[in-house]
């Protein structure tokens, strides 16, 4: 595929950025860099349609929040079609982690994801997916 180049402006701290981004990810030049930041970011827009995925959701929650357990038990019955599988475990006497197997279309996963986040307590909640091979593309919803 043949090279293009361009001009890009960059305010100095987001291009000191960039340097440490090269230097600790040993990329070999900025360019290098730059096409992975890319191809990232739209691979990741790409996981709001419609294809179909399977992944893990990993969350942290205080424990002790009022209501919030009883919440997010509701909000998995409600998705119970895109939970495999889950673990509980006490990290320690106020937090939790809950690690959900998932498995549906990227965008009713991401929204799920969003919506158990979202929920008051809830510290940390982080989505990964892989696509499906064999599955097909739909963009239409
Ligand atoms: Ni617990």
């Amino acid at each position: 595929m043949p090279v293009i180049r361009f001009g890009v402006s960059l305010e100095k701290e987001l291009l000191d950025a960039l340097d440490g981004f090269v230097e600790e990810n040993l990329f070999v030049n900025r360019s290098q860099a730059i096409r992975h930041l890319i191809s990232n970011g739209l691979a990741e827009s790409k996981w709001q349609c419609n294809n179909e995925v399977a992944g893990s959701l990993t969350m942290i929650y205080d424990h002790h929040r009022r209501g919030l357990v009883a919440q997010l038990t509701r909000l998995q019955h409600e998705r119970n079609n895109l939970i495999l599988s889950s673990v509980h475990l006490h990290l320690d006497r106020g937090q939790c982690m809950e690690l959900l197997a998932v498995r549906g279309r990227a965008a009713e996963l991401t929204a799920m994801a969003d919506k158990l986040r979202s929920v008051k307590g809830v510290r940390y909640a982080r989505l990964t997916m892989a696509r499906l091979t064999g599955a097909e593309h739909h963009d239409e919803t």
